[in-house]
């Protein structure tokens, strides 16, 4: 087995392909013309903000097709604010940027970052600088009312009365990809677009079962693209699709990277 599948612990062994795959992972940057990035829920967890699948994960808490389905919204709305969206808000509330979000921030001060694709909601990408974000699933920030289709900052929106209504009576629900619903094609088309074009594409915190973004990487794979997962476990992209899995967490991975960038350039 050759060291880009070898699973690194605390050994100096392990220490070694640590090293060797940072290295790997910057010459590969440097050596790119558009790099894109692939962000998951994994990438916020040093942000406080917990992922869905695995350990400690939301839906171990919560069935998504109970919580999280647009037909379980429309049925009991009041249900869905109180037991899920009243906890996202309280936790994207208090969440600031880490250190794999102002890596990638730094990424595109540099030039080599073009685009991210994110699967969250949080709109910490943003926030730490990056400026062309296509938020696959939607951004927490928005609420848009069922009736006249207002849209308004989560911050204005008055929690007393859960749900939350509009002033023309109606319910409020956040503009976010909720189970059923359809990503917005343009950004389908776009993120099919930017992923064929790239020549690295770094895949960050995602466990990538959740379609139509987890094919992404296929795309960019297929299309001749660098594939760099960084990630806490390997994932199904691991192996048939990524050339190599840099795993951990993501900010400390980051932070390698970075620090070996900063010695090529
Ligand atoms: N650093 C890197 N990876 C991490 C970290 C960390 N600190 N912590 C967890 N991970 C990894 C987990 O091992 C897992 O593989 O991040 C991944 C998170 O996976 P999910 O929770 O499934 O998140 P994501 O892939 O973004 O989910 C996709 O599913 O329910 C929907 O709409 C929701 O957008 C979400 C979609």
């Amino acid at each position: 087995m050759s060291y880009r599948f070898l699973l690194p612990g605390h050994s100096a062994e392990s220490k070694k392909i640590m090293e060797k795959l940072l290295k790997k992972a910057a010459q590969d940057l440097a050596a790119a013309q558009n790099v894109v990035a692939l962000t998951g829920a994994g990438i916020s967890v040093e942000s406080g903000i917990p992922p869905f699948r695995g350990k400690g994960g939301i839906w171990e808490r919560f069935d998504p097709m109970e919580y999280a389905h647009i037909d379980a919204f429309l049925k009991d709305p009041a249900k869905v604010w109180n037991v899920l969206l009243k906890e996202m808000k309280a936790m994207l509330d208090k969440a600031t940027p880490n250190d794999a979000h102002k890596g990638l921030a730094k990424l595109e001060e540099l030039g080599l970052l073009k685009t991210i694709i994110t699967q969250n909601v949080d709109g910490l990408h943003q926030k730490a600088g990056n400026t062309d974000v296509i938020e696959f699933h939607g951004n927490f920030a928005w609420h848009r009312c069922l009736e006249c289709n207002k849209t308004c900052p989560v911050e204005m929106i008055d929690l007393t009365q859960i749900p939350p209504r509009c002033d023309c009576g109606g319910i409020y629900r956040p503009e976010v990809i909720f189970f059923g619903e359809m990503i917005p094609p343009e950004h389908l088309w776009r993120s099919r677009q930017i992923s064929s074009d790239c020549d690295v594409m770094l895949v960050i915190g995602t466990s990538a079962v959740v379609q139509p973004a987890a094919s992404m990487p296929v795309v960019a794979k297929e299309s001749g693209a660098k594939v760099i997962e960084i990630n806490a476990e390997p994932t199904p992209l691991t192996g048939p699709i990524s050339d190599y899995l840099i795993m951990g967490k993501a900010g400390e991975i980051i932070n390698g990277i970075m620090a070996e960038l900063e010695r090529l350039l």
